[in-house]
C-alpha cells in the first residue's frame, strides 16, 4: 500500500479506504489521514466524483456500478468523520463538486437487486416533489455528514461568531430530523435488526448537535469531558451555573 506505483483505479481507492479506516481505529490518526489523502487524490484523479464513473467502469454490471457509488460516498463520509474527530473546520470532499448518484438500501445491495438510483438533486428537492420517493439509510448518512461539514465550519470558532451562522447550521440539523421519513425514525428495522447506516446517521446527528452546542452552552462541565474529542472543555465555556451539579 505504500508503493508509489499503485494502479490508478477504483479498487485501489477501496483498498486504501479500508486500510485508512482500520489504522484510524487503531489510533494511527496521522498515518490514516495521509492514506486517506492519497485515496482522495486518486479518487479525484480517476473521476469518481462524477456520475458517469460508475456507469463506465462496470460493464453493465449493476452491482459493481452500485459499489462504485458506495465507494465514493463511503470516502466522503469517512473524510468528514476523520476531520471532525481532529476538530478541523473543514473536510476536503465537502467542497468538491460531485454528481454521483445516491446508494440504495443495504438489503437491495446484498440481494443484488439494484433499483434505479436517485440523484442528490432529487433528494435536495424532495420536499417539493409530488410523489415522495423513499431514500436509503445511506442517503440520510450522507446528508448528515454534509451537515456536519457546515457545523464544522462554525464549530471551531468558539463563542466569537455571529449567531446567524450558528442558527443556519442548527437549522440544517433541525430539518434533517424533521424530514426523516417515517420508517427512518427508528434505527431498528421491522425484522428487529439494527439498520446500520441509519444507526450511524442518527449517532452522527446526536454527536453533531453536541459538537455545535456544547461549547456555547452554559452547563457545568464534568471532568470526564476532558477526555472527549467531541466537545472538549474550552476555557471560554468554563461557566458554572450554581444549580447544576458538578461532578
Ligand atoms: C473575534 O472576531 C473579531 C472580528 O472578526 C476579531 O477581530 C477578533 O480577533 C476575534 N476574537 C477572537 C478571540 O478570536
Ligand atoms: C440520539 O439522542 C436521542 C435523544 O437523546 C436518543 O433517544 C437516541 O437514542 C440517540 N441515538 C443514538 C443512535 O444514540
Ligand atoms: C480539563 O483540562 C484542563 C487543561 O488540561 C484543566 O485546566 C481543567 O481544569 C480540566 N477540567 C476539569 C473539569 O477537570
Amino acid at each position: 500500500m505504500s508503493r508509489q506505483d499503485l494502479p490508478l483505479n477504483g479498487f485501489t481507492v477501496q483498498a486504501l479506504l479500508l486500510l485508512a479506516i482500520s489504522i484510524h481505529c487503531n489510533n494511527g490518526f496521522e498515518l490514516a489521514r495521509s492514506l486517506l489523502d492519497k485515496t482522495t487524490s486518486i479518487a479525484l484523479e480517476i473521476g469518481m466524483q462524477f456520475k458517469y464513473f460508475a456507469i463506465t467502469h462496470s460493464n453493465g454490471d449493476y452491482v459493481l456500478e452500485e459499489s462504485w457509488r458506495r465507494t465514493w460516498w463511503g470516502l466522503y463520509v469517512v473524510d468528514g468523520i476523520f476531520q471532525a474527530i481532529q476538530r478541523s473546520n473543514y473536510f476536503a470532499l465537502w467542497v468538491v463538486q460531485a454528481d454521483v448518484d445516491l446508494p440504495c438500501e443495504e438489503s437491495q445491495y446484498s440481494s443484488e437487486n439494484i433499483p434505479e438510483p436517485h440523484s442528490m438533486f432529487q433528494y435536495n428537492e424532495r420536499e417539493f416533489s409530488e410523489n415522495e420517493a423513499s431514500y436509503s439509510s445511506f442517503t440520510y448518512l450522507i446528508d448528515i455528514v454534509r451537515i456536519l461539514g457546515s457545523v464544522m465550519a462554525v464549530a471551531g470558532e468558539g463563542g466569537n461568531l455571529s449567531d446567524s451562522l450558528v442558527d443556519d447550521a442548527d437549522g440544517c440539523l433541525v430539518n434533517w430530523e424533521l424530514h426523516l421519513q417515517e420508517n427512518k425514525k427508528d434505527v431498528l428495522r421491522s425484522d428487529g435488526e439494527i439498520d446500520e447506516p441509519l444507526f450511524h446517521a442518527h449517532m452522527l446527528f446526536n454527536v453533531t448537535k453536541v459538537f455545535l452546542h456544547r461549547q456555547r452552552s452554559r452547563l457545568a462541565h464534568s471532568p470526564a469531558e476532558n477526555l472527549t474529542k467531541c466537545a472538549p472543555t474550552l476555557p471560554s465555556s468554563e461557566v458554572l451555573l450554581p444549580q447544576r451539579k458538578s461532578y
